[in-house]
C-alpha cells in the first residue's frame, strides 16, 4: 500500500457543445474547460488521476464528443470518465474505446485500482431520461467489486447524488433507487465516499452512513433556490473542481476532499516576511533592507549572549548553531525564515 497521499481530482458536468455553441445560449463551457484544464496541469503535487462525473457533453452528439477530446488533449493527468443525464452511453464507448468498461455493452461502469485505493466508477444514467437509477447488473457488479478485496478503501463515483439537496428541481431527477444503493454499500465499511456531479454545486452530507460529496462544475452552477421561488435557473458562480486526498493510515485511511476554486487569485503571500510586518502609523511598512538590518541585529545580539555563555564553560558539546537559530525562531518566528547563519 502506498505511504503517500492518493490525490484524486473531480471534475464534473463539462456540458461541451459544438465548437462555438453556447450552452443556454449563455455559457462558454469549452473556455470554461480550457481553464479547467489548466488549472489541474498546474497544480501541484500533481494528482493521480482525474475523475469526470457525468454529462461531458450537452445535447450528446458525437461532434461534441470529438470536440470534447480536442479541449482534453492539453490535461497532462490520466483521466476516467462516467456519463450523466446529457450523455450517450454509445457515443461515449466510441470517444473512449481503451477504458476498461466492465460491461460490453450497457451501463459504463468501472473499477479502477491506484496506490491501494479502489475508485468504483458507477453509471447511473437512464438513456434518455433526467433522473438517475443504477440497474439489477450496476447494483450486482457494485456488490461483487466490493467484496472482492475487502481490506482495500473504496470512493465511489456516479453522476445523480443519491440524496435530496432541496433544490426542488433537481430533486425530481437525483438517484431513484438510492435505497438500492444503500443496501449495497452499508455491507461494504471499505465505502470510504461517494462523490457525484450533476448539480454543479459543492454540497457535503452523509448517505448510508458514508460522506457524501456533490462536485462543483468549471461552468454555470444550479441556482440555490431552496424556497422554489424561480423556474429551474442557473448562475455564474466561482468555478470549481474537488480534489479527493486519501491519507493511508490504520484501517483504511482518511479521505479528505479539499474545494478547490479554478481561477488566477493574488498570492500566495508569505504569513511572515518582510511584506507581512507593517506596524501601525506606518504607510509603508519596513523595507526590506531595514528588515533584514533588525534580524540581522537581533542575531548579532542572541550571538554574543551565548558566545558569552559559551566562554564561560556553557555548551560543552560545541553544538553552537542550532540554540541560537531555535532562539531567534521562538522569540521572533518569521526570522526562521532567513537561513542562520549562512545570512549571518
Ligand atoms: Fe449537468
Amino acid at each position: 500500500m502506498s505511504e503517500k497521499p492518493v490525490l484524486i481530482a473531480q471534475i464534473s458536468d463539462l456540458h461541451i457543445k459544438s465548437p462555438g455553441v453556447l450552452a443556454y445560449r449563455r455559457v462558454d463551457t469549452a473556455s470554461a474547460l480550457e481553464r479547467c484544464v489548466a488549472a489541474l496541469n498546474a497544480f501541484t503535487p500533481k494528482p493521480d488521476l482525474v475523475v469526470i462525473s457525468g454529462d461531458l457533453a450537452d445535447t450528446p452528439m458525437a461532434e461534441e464528443y470529438e470536440y470534447l477530446k480536442r479541449l482534453l488533449a492539453p490535461l497532462t493527468l490520466a483521466f476516467v470518465g462516467i456519463p450523466g443525464n446529457h450523455d450517450s452511453r454509445e457515443l461515449m464507448r466510441v470517444a473512449f474505446p481503451r477504458a476498461a468498461y466492465a460491461f460490453p455493452a450497457g451501463p459504463l461502469n468501472q473499477s479502477v485500482e491506484i496506490g491501494g485505493l479502489d475508485l468504483v466508477l458507477l453509471d447511473s444514467s437512464v438513456p434518455d431520461r433526467p433522473h438517475g437509477e443504477l440497474d439489477a447488473p450496476t447494483l450486482q457488479w457494485l456488490d461483487a467489486t466490493l467484496a472482492s478485496s475487502p481490506d482495500r478503501p473504496a470512493l465511489l463515483f456516479l453522476h445523480h447524488p443519491p440524496f435530496k439537496t432541496g433544490i426542488w428541481h433537481m430533486d425530481r431527477q437525483f438517484l431513484l433507487n438510492a435505497g438500492d444503493l444503500a443496501a449495497v454499500v452499508k455491507r461494504y465499511p471499505r465505502t470510504q465516499l461517494i462523490a457525484a456531479g450533476h448539480v454543479h454545486r459543492a454540497i457535503q452530507t452523509m448517505f448510508a452512513g458514508i460522506p457524501s460529496t456533490i462536485c462543483p462544475a468549471p461552468n454555470h452552477a444550479v441556482d440555490l433556490d431552496l424556497a422554489e421561488l424561480h423556474e429551474p435557473s442557473f448562475k455564474i458562480e466561482p468555478p470549481a473542481f474537488h480534489l479527493h486526498t486519501w491519507f493511508p493510515g490504520e484501517g483504511f485511511g482518511s479521505v479528505v476532499t479539499h474545494h478547490v476554486p479554478i481561477g488566477n487569485f493574488d498570492g500566495p503571500h508569505p504569513f511572515f516576511g518582510p511584506d507581512a510586518w507593517r506596524p501601525l502609523g506606518s504607510r509603508n511598512g519596513f523595507s526590506a533592507a531595514s528588515f533584514r538590518y533588525a534580524v540581522a541585529a537581533v542575531r548579532i545580539r542572541r550571538f554574543s549572549r551565548f558566545a558569552l555563555r559559551n566562554s564561560k564553560g556553557g555548551n560543552s558539546k560545541g553544538a553552537w548553531a542550532p540554540f541560537p537559530c531555535r532562539a531567534i525562531a521562538k522569540e521572533w518566528p518569521f526570522a526562521s525564515s532567513f537561513n542562520w547563519p549562512r545570512d549571518f
